[in-house]
């Protein structure tokens, strides 16, 4: 599986191609906040609460839908997303 290499939060990190976002920054010890993982909400990627600023889009994107990628540049704490 190839290694993307990525920056979250001015942190160089590395990541599998095909993990999400979410992943990679928690085996980081980068903490996003989730809903959609608690026991008894089924729906995974509507909670928007893992929402991310990514470099390059005007969108915010949810960490646990959204796929690494080489050089991606991640905020998860902005004065945006709060
Ligand atoms: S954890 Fe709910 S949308 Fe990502």
């Amino acid at each position: 599986m190839a290694v993307k290499t990525l920056t979250i939060n001015d942190q160089l990190i590395s990541g599998r191609s095909g993990e999400t976002l979410l992943k990679t920054a928690k085996d980081a010890g980068i903490g996003i906040p989730t809903l959609c993982y608690l026991e008894g909400v089924s729906t995974v990627g509507a909670c928007r609460l893992c929402l991310v600023e990514v470099e390059g889009t005007s969108k915010l994107l949810p960490a646990c839908a959204t796929p690494v990628a080489e050089g991606m540049v991640v905020l998860t704490n902005t004065a945006r997303l709060q």
